[in-house]
This record gives structure tokens, C-alpha cells and sequence, in this order.
């Protein structure tokens, strides 16, 4: 019934800090990914190359890929919205170029100033010259269930863009629950459609847990035969430009069920408790996963 390994992708270092206030030193940042980088993880988000205006926490993100040491077992990816944003990107060092667009017209243009169809010649350069360098290519469909101005989106708004990205050449796609709003039937009207489209292996599912319902919609996306999935450490996180969402599912909570399941992942979960206890330290705040803090009670 269950799979046999599920492939987790951190993207704490990216989606978790993009939100918070409290700024985390480069110094700092690197020390994380790195003991990050010994929990078995498969890949890693490291940061962002957005405009650093509209995303200051993350303005140092080439800093912080210069100086990460790399483990040749974890793909380093990092976002990408632009030309400008792959090449500063490719200097600092990708193995990953994480694109990404909205299936929601009105959370595209607050995301990132552009419309769905302004945003397909963009992002159609990005993916092509990211895989002539030879990187991995990873489309990001963001509310794929329900838009924080717009309401609910269509399944067939989501393959629409799914299917451009796809055109465009992503290696896969991953879909996010940006605010985090889903239950399961959703998961399944939309998995119904996109698996119509796309193998499942080339499909990630990315939940934010606004309303704890994460790690119900991750066992019906696993009913699916879907064996990856994003999440960030101590459910860090949110989307700046999508009012209430809160973090993503949060890595140690997802671990304890994969463990619970017999699922493999690879990981260690005292490397990765370790890694959130440090981060939660710097952020000076109690992280909302509920399985850190019996574990770190323990
Ligand atoms: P814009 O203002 O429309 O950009 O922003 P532009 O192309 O008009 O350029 C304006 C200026 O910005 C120019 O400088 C560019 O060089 C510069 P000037 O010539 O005026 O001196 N510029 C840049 N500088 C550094 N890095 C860059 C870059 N691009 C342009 N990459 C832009 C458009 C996309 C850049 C902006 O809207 C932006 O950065 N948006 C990012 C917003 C963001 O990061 N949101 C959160 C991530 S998405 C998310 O969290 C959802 C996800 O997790 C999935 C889910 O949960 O659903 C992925
Ligand atoms: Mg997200």
C-alpha cells in the first residue's frame, strides 16, 4: 500500500526563512545547511534569487552558496524567477533551478509582477539555459487548491500551466498548497487530473500546514503512488506575497510518520532535530512542529 522510499526536499533554508522577521547572519545560514547536509536529506533549497528588495531575508542567497560545503549525495537547488536571478544563481553554484508561477492570475502578478502569460516566455528562457547548463529543472505551481485573492482554482487552471511547464522542458513539478488550505478530496479531484498528464514520479507535492491538514493530504497523495514531497525544517515558513499562509509541513513531523510507516527516507532524525534546535535558537521562537518539541522534551 505504502511506498517503499519517499524522496524529502528541505526547503527550509529557502521557503522557511523567506518570511521571517528576524534576520539569520550568513554565517549562521551556512552552519544550518551544512548539518543539514548530514541528515540524509536528497536535496536541499539553499535560497533565493529573487530581487532582494522584494525578499530581504534572503538577499544574501549568493554569499550563501559560495560558502555551503557541498555533499556530493544532495542536490543544492535554489529559486529562480528570471534571467538575472539563473545567472547570479549559476555563479554562486546550482545543482537546481527551482522556477516558478502561480496557477492563480491575481497571485501571479502579486508574486511576481507579472501576469500567467507575461510569465511563460520568462520562464521558458530559464528552464532552457538552466538545462543547457546541464541543472536540474523543478516548475513550482503555486496555489494549486485555493488563491488567497481569487478563491478556488480549478484543477484544469493547474494543468494548464503544469502543461506549459512541461513543454518548456521541467524535469518535474511540484505543486504547492501555498496557503495551505487543502483536504484530502481536493487532493484527489487535483491528482486525478494532473496524473492523467504527468508520471508520478515526476510529481512533488508541496503542503503548507495553515490548518494542521498536511500530513493527511501527504497519506492520500502517497495513496496516489506520489513518493516526494517538500517540507521545511520545524514547519518554518510562508509565502510573503500570500496573506495567512503559515510554514510548510514541517520535516520532523513528516519523518515521524515515514518512520511510523516503515517508509524509508534515508534520514537521521537526531541530525535533523539538531539542525532545528539550532535554527530555532537563532529565530529566538518555539518552530510549530509538534513532534520537534516532544522530541526536544525528551
Ligand atoms: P520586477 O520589479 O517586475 O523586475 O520584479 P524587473 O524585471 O522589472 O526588474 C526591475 C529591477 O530589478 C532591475 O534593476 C532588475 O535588474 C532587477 P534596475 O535595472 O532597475 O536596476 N532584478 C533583479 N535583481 C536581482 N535579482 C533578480 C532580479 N530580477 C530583476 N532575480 C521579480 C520581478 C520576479 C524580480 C520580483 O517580483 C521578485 O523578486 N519576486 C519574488 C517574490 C518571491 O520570492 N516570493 C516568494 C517565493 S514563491 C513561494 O513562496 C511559493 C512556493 O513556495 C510554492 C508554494 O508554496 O506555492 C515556491
Ligand atoms: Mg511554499
Amino acid at each position: 500500500r505504502w511506498p517503499e522510499f519517499v524522496q524529502i526536499k528541505e526547503v527550509g533554508p529557502r521557503d522557511g526563512l523567506q518570511n521571517e522577521k528576524q534576520r539569520i547572519s550568513t554565517a549562521d545560514k551556512v552552519h544550518w545547511i551544512n548539518t543539514l547536509s548530514e541528515s540524509g536529506v536528497k536535496e536541499i533549497e539553499y535560497s533565493s534569487f529573487v530581487h532582494p528588495k522584494w525578499v530581504p531575508a534572503l538577499s544574501d542567497a549568493h554569499e550563501v552558496g559560495r560558502r555551503i560545503r557541498r555533499n556530493p549525495d544532495v542536490r543544492y537547488s535554489a529559486l529562480i524567477p528570471n534571467m538575472k536571478g539563473l545567472e547570479l544563481a549559476l555563479e554562486a553554484g546550482i545543482d537546481g533551478a527551482s522556477v516558478f508561477m502561480s496557477a492563480s492570475e491575481t497571485h501571479n502578478r502579486k508574486n511576481i509582477n507579472k501576469t500567467i502569460n507575461e510569465t511563460y516566455p520568462v520562464l521558458q528562457e530559464v528552464i532552457q539555459e538552466a538545462k543547457n547548463a546541464g541543472k536540474h529543472v523543478t516548475g513550482y505551481v503555486s496555489t494549486v487548491f485555493d488563491c488567497p485573492y481569487e478563491g478556488k482554482i480549478t484543477p484544469e487552471q493547474v494543468t494548464r500551466v503544469c502543461e506549459r511547464l512541461a513543454e518548456f522542458g521541467v524535469d518535474d513539478i511540484s505543486l504547492g498548497d501555498t496557503i495551505g488550505t487543502a483536504v484530502p478530496s481536493q487532493v484527489d479531484q487535483l491528482l486525478d487530473e494532473v496524473l492523467e498528464q504527468f508520471p508520478h514520479e515526476k510529481v512533488i507535492m508541496h503542503f503548507h500546514d495553515t490548518r494542521g491538514m498536511a500530513i493527511a493530504n501527504i497519506m492520500r497523495s502517497m495513496e496516489y503512488g506520489i513518493t516526494r514531497f517538500d517540507s521545511s525544517i520545524g514547519g518554518l515558513g510562508g509565502c510573503p506575497y500570500a496573506p495567512g499562509a503559515a510554514g510548510n509541513v514541517a520535516t520532523n513531523d513528516v519523518l515521524y510518520l515515514l518512520n511510523g510507516l516503515g517508509i524509508d527516507t534515508g534520514m537521521d532524525e537526531k541530525k535533523l532535530q539538531e539542525a532545528a534546535l539550532f535554527i530555532q535558537s537563532k529565530l529566538g521562537k518555539t518552530l510549530p512542529s509538534k513532534s520537534l518539541a516532544y522530541a526536544a522534551s525528551q
